[in-house]
């Protein structure tokens, strides 16, 4: 049996002990702990009362009475300390202390290349595409008429990322070149196509000059007619406007199975102006793939190969980047160490 007389000297003194902590406390924070401690649904103050469902009920009432009117004081008064606390920081704010500057951020420098390669290729009515990084066989192999034994299928360079096939389509795997958007961009738009794919590739390479993921930027244009000159002039334009008007182009033949004819493309050299130097040797460096694409693959974007005619190029944008800006980045995973100290210099 509790003794009414206990309970109330109790609620006296924890009323007491609370006033006491609160004139103490030195911010919001405590404040907002003496409420729990006291208050709370397992406070101190309800835990005292927890049995006072044995007493009568005249005696019941009058410790109900006590405890409402002590909860309410030390509420108030946890209020006005609160009110308080909050007033002396605003009065000691001193606006003549200078302020913290807030950190910038700014875009990557791949991001900013990509940008500017949109940019360039916008100027000849060329649509920015984003097509899947998640991609099927079909499209960025089958479709592109590379045979069922191509090294490039050979899991050391592709990421297969499911063994079971689709029967139409073959297994899934991350895109390994932006050439993938070729067929998808034919099934999409009606010719004439100027397409530029800008986008993420990954292949299982990781070296100085390698990195697993790194982007290409693909060119497609399709309509009734289209020349390796319109290729030559297209490649030509970039070049002067993302690298300057006195670099030269030209084109070798070489072998992609989704051109006909196929070609590397060479700028000549930055650092000799093409004579030679120990950076390229014979005045030229190469930069990319280009090509008249191969009637197979307009067959299989759903045109018909006998109206329609086009050219690609696929390049590397961390390649043109670094050879524009010669920063001396000798290490292409840096670009991706995701270090700002190191990202900041450029
Ligand atoms: N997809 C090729 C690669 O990643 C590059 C390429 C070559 C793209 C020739 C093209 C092209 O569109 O016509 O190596």
């Amino acid at each position: 049996m509790i003794a009414q007389q206990g309970i109330l000297e109790e609620i006296v003194n924890l009323r007491n002990q609370a006033l006491g902590e609160i004139m103490q406390a030195e911010n919001t924070q405590s404040l907002e702990e003496i409420k729990i401690k006291y208050l709370g649904r397992n406070g101190l103050i309800n835990n005292l009362i927890k049995d006072i469902k044995e007493l009568s009920e005249p005696i019941r009432k009058q410790i109900g009475i006590t405890v409402n009117d002590t909860k309410k004081t030390i509420l108030n008064e946890i209020n006005e300390a609160e009110s308080k606390i909050k007033k002396e920081k605003e009065t000691n704010f001193d606006p003549t202390i200078p302020g913290i500057k807030p950190v910038y951020g700014s875009t990557h420098i791949i991001t900013e290349a990509i940008n500017e390669i949109e940019d360039i290729f916008k100027h000849l009515g060329y649509v920015r595409r984003r097509y899947p990084e998640v991609e099927w066989d079909w499209q960025a192999f089958g479709s592109l008429n590379f045979s069922d034994n191509h090294p490039a299928r050979d899991e050391w360079e592709t990421f297969f990322i499911d063994k079971s096939a689709s029967k139409k389509f073959g297994q899934m795997l991350l895109t390994p070149h932006t050439s993938s958007g070729q067929v998808r961009e034919m099934e999409i738009t009606k010719p004439p196509i100027r397409m530029i794919n800008i986008s993420k590739t990954y292949r299982r390479q990781s070296d100085a000059s390698h990195y697993p993921m790194f982007h290409q930027f693909e060119g497609l244009f399709i309509d009734e007619s289209a020349s390796i000159a319109n290729l030559k002039g297209t490649l030509e334009y970039f070049v002067h406007n993302f690298f300057s008007e006195d670099r030269k182009t030209r084109i070798r033949p070489y072998n992609f199975p989704f051109t006909e004819p196929s070609f590397e493309v060479d700028i000549s050299c930055g650092v000799c102006n093409g004579r030679g130097c120990k950076l390229c040797k014979e005045g030229w460096l190469e930069i990319g793939g280009a090509g008249m694409v191969h009637p197979n693959v307009i067959k299989n974007g759903g045109l018909d190969p006998n109206v329609y005619k086009g050219f690609a190029f696929g390049w590397g944008v961390e390649r043109v980047y670094l050879m524009k800006t010669n920063v001396g980045i000798d290490d292409l995973r840096t670009l991706y160490s995701n270090d700002i100290r190191y990202l900041k210099q450029f």
